[in-house]
This record gives C-alpha cells, sequence and structure tokens, in this order.
C-alpha cells in the first residue's frame, strides 16, 4: 500500500490542539494539551518568538542554527525567515548551485514528520504552491530544501491592516481566493487535502503571486475519519472540530477555510469568534454573519459565494475548489470591467512614503489622503526600509525624500530601477534642499515629479496626484 496512506493521527491532533497561529513556540511532546493551553490570553504574540529575555535583559536566541553555520555542506544560514509551531525557516545560500533557498528544519524534540510534508509537495509544480527542491537530515534533525519565496505573510499583512483598519479590496481578496482556488485544485486532484488553510500558511508575493505553502498536515483523501480533528481552530469546519468528516468528502475543510480567510481579509474579523476548539464550535451553532452587513460594497455574488463556502453543513458548500475558482474568476473579470468604466487614469491605492522624520511623514500622509482617500499609505524611514517594502508589495506611488540616512533617495530609487521593483509605480521627489543635478539625475532613473517642502506643498501635491490619479478637484 501507498506510505501515503497511512495517516499519523496522533501527531497530526496535537500540531491541531494547539493552534499554531497563536502558540508558535509550542515544543510539542507525546500529551495533548488542555483546551486552556491555547487561551486567547496569548494573543498577541511577541514578533520575535525565537528570542527570550533573560535576567540581564539581554536577548538570547533560541534559534536551531546561526548565521553562517553550513547545513550538510552545502546550505549557509543567512536569517531566520519565519516558524510555525513546530519548525523553523531559515534564508541559506546554496553553495554548490549558488542560489537563496528557505530551509525548513524540525523542532527538536517534536515530533513532525517532515518526510510527509516532502511527500506531499514532490508532488505538485504550480505557482501558487511552494515549490520543493530537496530534503535531507543534519545533526539529526530533518530538514527541507523549498523555493525562497520574496514576499510577505499574509498573516502579517493582515495584522498590520488591523492595526490600519485597512482591509483587503474586493479585487485583491477575489484574485486571493482565485489564485489559492487554483494552487488547491491541484492538491485536490494529487487525492490530497492541505487542512491548514489560514494566513500564517499564505505569502503574498511582489511579483502577484499568492503561494500556499506548509503541507505539514496534508492529508490522504479516504483517510481514517480520527486524523480529521486537525487544523488551526479558527479556520478549521465544523465537521473537522467535530472529528465527523466524511470519508470523501475531505476536500470541503479546505474549502470552509478559504471561506473563513476570505471573510477576514474583507473584514478583518473573522465569521466564527473564538481561538479554542470549544469556542469555535460554540461560535459555529450558529451561520456565519452577513458579510454584505458588515460590508455594504460587497457585490450580491461574492457576498454568496463566501455564505456557501462557511456552511455549517459541508453538502450546502461548493463541492469542489474548482468551482470557488471558476466563480472568483468570473466575479474578478466583472469586477474589472465595472472599474475599469468607472475610472479611465491609474488608481493609487498603495502609496509609499519614503521619509526620515516623522513630523514630516505623517504631515505627508495627511497631504495624500486630502486628494486619494482611500490609499492605503505606508511609510519607511529610509532607502533600505523602502527596497525592503518594494520586494514584498506593490505599490502605486512613492513620495520620496532626498536626503535620508543609511541610503538616501537616488541612491534608493537607482537601487529600486536595478532590481526592477518599481513596475508601474510612480516616484515623486519631494525635498527642501536638493541640487539641481540631483533632480536632474532623479528624472532620469524615473521620477515623474520633483516638488519642494515649502508652503506651497500641500496645493502643489494635490495638483500632482489629481493629474496622475484623476482624483476630482477638490470641494470649495
Ligand atoms: N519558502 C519560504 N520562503 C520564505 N519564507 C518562508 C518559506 N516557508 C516558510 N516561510 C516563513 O516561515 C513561516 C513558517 O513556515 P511554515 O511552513 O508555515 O512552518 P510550520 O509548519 O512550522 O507552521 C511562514 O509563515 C513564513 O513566514
Ligand atoms: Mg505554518
Amino acid at each position: 500500500m501507498d506510505e501515503r496512506k497511512k495517516p499519523g493521527p496522533a501527531k497530526i491532533s496535537v500540531k491541531h490542539a494547539v493552534n499554531t497561529e497563536l502558540r508558535p513556540t509550542m515544543r510539542p511532546g507525546k500529551r495533548r494539551p488542555s483546551e486552556s493551553e491555547i487561551s486567547p490570553s496569548r494573543i498577541p504574540r511577541p514578533r520575535r518568538k525565537t528570542q527570550r529575555e533573560t535576567i540581564e535583559g539581554i536577548v538570547a536566541p533560541t534559534q536551531i542554527f546561526q548565521p553562517s553555520d553550513v547545513i550538510d555542506g552545502q546550505f549557509e544560514v543567512l536569517t531566520l525567515l519565519g516558524e510555525g509551531g513546530m519548525s523553523q525557516v531559515y534564508e541559506a545560500r546554496d553553495l554548490r548551485l549558488d542560489r537563496r533557498v528557505a530551509v525548513k528544519v524540525a523542532l527538536p524534540g517534536g515530533h513532525t514528520s517532515l518526510s510527509r510534508e516532502a511527500r506531499s509537495l514532490a508532488r505538485f509544480r504550480h505557482p501558487s504552491l511552494v515549490t520543493l527542491h530537496s530534503m535531507g537530515e543534519h545533526v539529526g534533525l530533518e530538514y527541507l530544501v523549498l523555493e525562497r519565496i520574496f514576499g510577505v505573510s499574509l498573516a502579517k499583512d493582515l495584522s498590520g491592516r488591523k492595526e490600519r483598519q485597512r482591509p483587503f479590496g474586493v479585487r485583491e481578496t477575489l484574485r486571493i481566493i482565485e489564485l489559492l482556488a487554483e494552487g488547491l485544485a491541484v492538491v485536490h486532484r494529487a487525492g490530497l487535502v492541505h487542512r491548514d488553510v489560514k494566513p500564517g500558511n499564505v505569502m503574498l508575493t511582489a511579483d502577484e503571486r499568492v503561494v500556499l505553502m506548509d503541507f505539514g498536515l496534508a492529508a490522504t483523501l479516504h483517510a481514517e475519519r480520527e486524523a480529521f480533528v486537525a487544523g488551526s481552530p479558527p479556520y478549521m469546519a465544523p465537521e473537522s472540530l467535530a472529528g465527523t468528516v466524511q470519508s470523501g468528502q475531505e476536500h470541503l475543510i479546505d474549502i470552509f477555510a478559504l471561506g473563513v480567510m476570505a471573510f477576514e481579509l474583507l473584514t478583518l474579523t473573522r465569521p466564527f469568534p473564538g481561538t479554542e476548539m470549544v469556542t469555535v464550535r460554540e461560535a459555529h451553532r450558529i451561520a456565519a454573519p452577513s458579510l454584505k452587513a458588515m460590508r455594504p460594497n460587497t457585490p450580491q455574488a461574492l457576498n454568496d459565494l463566501i455564505a456557501q463556502m462557511l456552511s455549517i453543513d459541508p453538502a450546502q458548500r461548493p463541492q469542489t475548489i474548482e468551482e470557488v475558482a471558476w466563480r472568483a474568476g468570473s466575479l474578478r473579470e466583472r469586477a474589472k470591467e465595472r472599474i475599469s468604466h468607472e475610472f479611465e487614469r491609474p488608481v493609487a491605492e498603495r502609496v509609499l512614503v519614503v521619509e526620515d522624520s516623522d513630523t514630516i511623514a505623517k504631515v505627508l500622509g495627511f497631504y495624500v489622503t486630502d486628494t486619494l482617500p482611500k490609499a492605503d499609505i505606508i511609510r519607511a524611514r529610509d532607502g533600505l526600509e523602502a527596497i525592503e517594502q518594494l520586494r514584498t508589495r506593490r505599490f502605486d506611488l512613492i513620495l520620496l525624500d532626498l536626503q535620508m540616512p543609511k541610503m538616501n533617495g537616488i541612491e534608493f530609487a537607482m537601487q529600486a530601477r536595478g532590481e526592477r521593483l518599481l513596475g508601474r509605480c510612480r516616484i515623486i521627489g519631494v525635498s527642501a534642499g536638493a541640487q539641481s543635478d540631483d533632480i536632474q539625475l532623479l528624472h532620469e532613473i524615473g521620477m515623474q515629479r520633483f516638488l519642494r517642502k515649502d508652503e506651497a506643498l500641500r496645493k502643489n501635491l494635490g495638483e500632482t496626484l489629481r493629474a496622475m490619479f484623476g482624483a476630482p478637484p477638490p470641494k470649495e
């Protein structure tokens, strides 16, 4: 019999009972943790989960590997990229092939099996699924070598959006659902279910991919029933929490989880509150709240699609992930037509303000929202931070200060252009004392406009933005 057809239920349920989203540092033992161990008081978690304070207040790392460690004589560790409940993921350089990769290492003491994950991943090749290069064992620890994804995890993006109260737009949400559904279609067709679809396992990249990763819980369709009490509770389907998943219906739990995510992207809240199994199960007693009531501009067809995906009764959900992909795709086409009809000009949805002074950054943000009230404004303190931002997401406009520490505006523009990070993004230079040859150079490397920081800045910026993005003139 196929090795994959033997799921290890005990391993799976431990990871799941302990919602890795909320308790990433958990080192699972053999014991199944109690419900109270995943109490919501543990959120928000500290950002650097791998470090802890010592008595002297010095931060002691608990990383398995340190920068410059070489794994198996081939992979030189660069930095820690992230971690879930069972593993750490490092950026590394493959010294033989001279390329950057991501190395996922199982935490010692855990009983997760990366080889299961590897065997699932090895079956696929799709832009919405992380690509596995190889696997191995080093100092007794299993590791996977994955393509290095340059982007931001959807969980991280969402938490920033929650702080700024900026939900995802309808079109962007539809794009994310469609691409993830296409990736999941490949998984389901291969006879597997992912079972851990959630924002922490999705990455958004600057080149517009939406990548599903972490196949640590992937299981075979038609597996034993017990194996299906698994998942991160807030994204788990009712039948999954209750352990009543029907054989052959396992893929419907991925559809439910994708529905929870879509709802969360659009409203910044989850349809079924709670983080513990018991509270989420309680929440499933009533149907999901109406999306349209929380966000009135939601198209009716999108409201209906998500409501169906969130049906408590699995038989009421769209029955295949292909149907979800197809419906999201056709809705996106319609949304595009409507939008291109409404505005002929480009829109400025996301604006990067690159400015070292806090006060000026705030004022610039305020001036931008004067003209573009819907723009999502993100701040970078210097050129280096701005490059990092551009590597992880697409911007429509950059307001660029020229004199900054670390990396100035010109160096930034050169590097961004050299790395092809700008795409169709426009740049407006803003400076108090720039030399005319600097301004000339900036025009040559892609700056569209230059504005002086003086008392006319507000008015000039407003006019420039209206010309660029076609916003209506200010009301008198
Ligand atoms: N291939 C990759 N490229 C870049 N970052 C990654 C990659 N794989 C994982 N990560 C980062 O590591 C985090 C944990 O990875 P994941 O596979 O979800 O581990 P776990 O099974 O422990 O949850 C992710 O949220 C992401 O931030
Ligand atoms: Mg994960």
